[in-house]
């Protein structure tokens, strides 16, 4: 088994959250800018995380079955479109939905007498190595390369293909995570990963009714107000600080004109907080909110589009019958 597995770390020996510079600059600096704004990538400790695993199985959560169900129907279409490839997988996470794709495309190396390789990408490697051993497991053919680190470190360092070919896959709607010049930057980066001929292919969260959308984010069991908070117990056990979680609100709502959900933290109250390991003190005003993400909704046609403009064509899409969820093949030209 062993023989088919091989983890590199590209982290240069430091954990995830401190790969790129000073650990905190981050914090410090989103926390002292008007409007405060913290980065996403803090919801994700082992409680944020394991948060995160149950907001997926929320019934208003409607993206992780969303997407899975049109992989189940449509991973098949997707695997003979590219033909036999190397998976290469961002933000891998459990790999869960990833295994549909594993089985149609492991298929279609059997039939080729090819071997399938995997090469899940993810900042966790605990997560990594785990899920990695379990597939190992399921698919006896199958090889695993992981690369422990952050999309840009992997995207600028993939290993070269055994194959003709390759498919980036990422899933998820994390591209909504990402500003317009984030996602703008990110997907330069894909695309000079890439071969041409080569694929990419992404999950979009779409445009829907707002009611839908709010609800999604704001759950009758309170499970994302909890992970929406979690952000500053990790703060407090990371940095020494004493953020009081019981002084701020979850809030989350849709903004049409961004076409964004955003999620706050409310401070309840004129206070103060400290975070001792960045010697940084921060002050609130009642009501005052820090913005913790955002989760932008996009348009299939829109982000086509966009992706033509870096090179990538779009070969085909494949969405559910509400249109909620769409998932785009396209190409390197
Ligand atoms: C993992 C970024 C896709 O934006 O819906 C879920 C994270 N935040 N509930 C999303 C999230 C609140 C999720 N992404």
């Amino acid at each position: 088994m062993r023989s088919r597995l091989q983890i590199d770390n590209l982290l240069d020996g430091k954990v995830a959250s401190e790969a790129d510079g000073e650990p905190g600059a981050d914090v410090v600096c989103g926390l002292t800018q008007i409007p405060k704004t913290l980065p996403p990538k803090y919801f994700y400790d082992d409680r944020g995380s394991e948060l995160f695993e149950q907001i997926c199985e929320l019934p208003e959560y409607y993206p992780t079955r969303t997407e899975a169900a049109i992989l189940r129907r449509y991973a098949d279409d997707i695997a003979h479109l590219t033909g036999p490839a190397d998976l290469v997988e961002l933000g891998s996470g459990s790999s869960t939905k990833t295994r549909r794709l594993l089985d149609a495309y492991s298929q279609l190396h059997n039939s080729s007498n090819g071997h399938l390789a995997y090469l899940p990408i993810d900042v966790s490697g605990g997560i990594l190595e785990q899920s990695a051993y379990a597939l190992l497991d399921d698919y006896p053919t199958l090889s695993v390369r992981g690369l422990v680190g952050t999309y840009e470190r992997a995207l600028d360092r993939l290993p070269p293909t055994s194959f003709p070919t390759r498919v980036i896959l990422f899933l998820g709607s994390t591209i909504g995570n990402l500003t317009p010049n984030e996602c703008d930057e990110f997907l330069d980066r894909v695309s000079r990963a890439l071969n041409p001929g080569e694929y990419f292919l992404l999950g979009v969260d779409l445009r829907k009714p707002k009611s839908i959308l709010e609800a999604a984010y704001n759950d009758s069991q309170n499970i994302t107000a909890q992970f929406n908070l979690n952000m500053l117990s990790h703060l407090n056990s990371r940095f020494d600080g004493n953020f009081n979680l019981n002084q701020f609100q979850h809030c989350a709502f849709f903004n049409e004109k961004e076409s964004r959900i955003e999620m706050h933290l409310c401070s309840q109250k004129a206070q103060a907080a400290v975070l001792k390991n960045l010697d940084l003190t921060v002050e609130f005003a009642a009501e005052e909110t820090i913005l913790t993400e955002i989760s932008r909704k996009f348009d299939l046609d829109g982000m086509q589009a966009d992706l033509k403009n870096k090179g990538l064509s779009p070969v085909r899409s494949w969405t559910d019958e509400n249109h909620w969820f769409g998932v785009v093949l396209s190409q390197k030209q």
